[in-house]
């Protein structure tokens, strides 16, 4: 008995302490030694956040392992606080720093990161909308992809095992320059990394908040952390192969690809400081890592949405008659689809892909809506609670694209973004 009230007096003093003394966000008192909050989390984390939210605010703050997690759960906030300096750090929580040589967007930090994301973004806008190399490798990787849907005609197929290849090919027309036949080793190889390695991610989430664990498993060379690892030494050795045969041929003046570009600016000689091979190498491995995955599950998820509403397959599909016909899409083409655009949208609010983004650090003291942010504490945008307010989206649970319609004065309907529609997280 007398220990049951040791521990209840614990608990309430910590409970005084934390909730008067320290001016933390509020957040939940329960928690266990060494692993935290971590043992009450359901098995959808996005859904108990957005519980926690509803009973604690916009702004709260809870203990994973022996990292203090601050969770923005309303955009104006986060907005604010993912604008600041102190906040571009990843902490070695991210599941991709397991790999601890590698250099990549996923896990740089602060000025390199923030060098190297506005020179990817500038050079994939350059590809989408100035030369339209983008448009050019999707169209192909189309066509290719209907011939395969040919193949099969008369069984039913699923589309994920079709999708896979397809959406990676187009990094790697992006990154490389090449496409991979659907049988080719080396693209089936990719390919089971690509579905490996997030899968192990999810595995060994937890164990990044107790890094004595993860550095007892790696040690030991043991479970799904050495394979998580293993598999990213595997991606990124692939891609140091295909920067090698670039740099064997690379002739200055002509780019063939984002592998092109880059080794140019590490010959100018204002040559800048993140602009270094294994970046190169980080950089590609980590475009396959978010780039193939991300954009095949929302396709996947477009088909569900097509297959579960037949009302909005048929509208969609009228205006795919109406505006393309049967010549290839062309991006221009989205400015006169404002009903398939809303339901683009709608499907990346409906089900994020990325329902929290990658963590971040801070790395100074911060102050956020009152509350105290200690320096080193862990921060993250809880996006599904975003694009679930029922402040900013009525009805949330229910799939509405016409939620992003509006007509003009002009009597046309058009679409528009809210800035609270941030499948991409937000700011820098
Ligand atoms: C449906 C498509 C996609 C969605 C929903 C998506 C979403 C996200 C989100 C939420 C983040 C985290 C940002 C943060 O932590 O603040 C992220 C990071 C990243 N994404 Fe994507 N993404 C998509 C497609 C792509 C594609 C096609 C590429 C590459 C070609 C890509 C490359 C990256 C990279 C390199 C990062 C890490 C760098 C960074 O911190 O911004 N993503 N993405």
């Amino acid at each position: 008995m007398i220990e049951v009230l040791l521990f209840a007096a614990v608990l309430l003093s910590f409970y005084i302490y934390r909730r008067f003394f320290t001016n933390l966000p509020p957040g939940p008192i329960c928690w266990y030694p060494f692993v935290g909050y971590l043992p009450f989390l359901t098995k959808d984390p996005p859904r108990h956040l957005d519980k926690l939210r509803q009973k604690y605010g916009d702004v709260f703050g809870l203990y994973f392992g022996s990292r203090y997690v601050v969770c923005l759960a309303e955009f104006q906030t986060m907005k604010e606080v993912f604008n600041k300096d102190t906040v571009l750090e990843r902490p070695p929580e991210v599941p991709f720093a397991i790999y601890e040589d590698s250099m990549g967007l996923m896990t740089l930090n602060g000025p390199f990161w923030q060098e190297q994301r506005r020179y990817a973004v500038q050079l994939f806008k350059e590809f989408a909308f100035t030369d339209k190399t983008l448009e050019h490798h999707i169209q192909m990787e189309v066509s290719h992809l209907l011939k395969e849907i040919d193949k099969v005609v008369g069984k039913p197929i699923e589309p994920t095992v079709l999708l896979i290849p397809s959406m990676s090919n187009i990094i790697s027309s992006l990154a490389f320059g090449k496409r991979f036949e659907y049988c080719d080793p080396d693209r089936i190889m990719l390919d089971e990394l690509i579905m490996e390695i997030p899968r192990r991610a999810g595995q060994v989430a937890y164990v990044h908040y107790m890094p004595w664990v993860k550095k007892i498993m790696l040690w030991l060379k043991w479970g799904s952390c050495n394979k998580l690892r293993e598999a990213l030494i595997r991606r990124e050795a692939f891609c140091e192969k295909r920067v090698k045969l670039h740099e064997e041929s690379f002739q200055e003046g002509t780019f063939r690809d984002y592998i092109d570009y880059f080794l140019h600016e590490m010959q100018k000689e204002t040559r800048r400081s993140s602009f270094q091979r294994n970046v190169l190498v980080g950089n590609v491995s980590s475009f396959f890592g978010a780039g193939s995955e991300t954009v095949r599950t929302t396709i996947d998820w477009l088909l569900l949405v097509a297959t579960a509403f037949p009302d909005v397959r048929k509208k969609v599909q009228s205006e795919i008659d109406r505006v393309i016909g049967d010549r290839s899409p062309v991006w221009d083409d989205n400015k006169s689809m404002p009903y398939t655009m809303a339901v683009i949208w709608e499907v990346f609010r409906w089900k994020p892909i990325n329902p929290i983004n990658i963590l971040r650090r801070c790395t100074q003291e911060m102050n956020v809506k009152g509350y105290r942010i200690p320096k080193g504490s862990i921060v993250v945008s809880c996006i599904w609670s975003i694009h679930n307010d029922p402040k900013v989206f009525d009805d949330p649970n229910e799939f509405k694209p016409e939620r992003f319609l509006k007509t003009g004065d002009d009597g046309e309907v058009k679409v528009f973004k809210p800035d609270n529609l941030i499948p991409f997280s937000f700011g820098e």
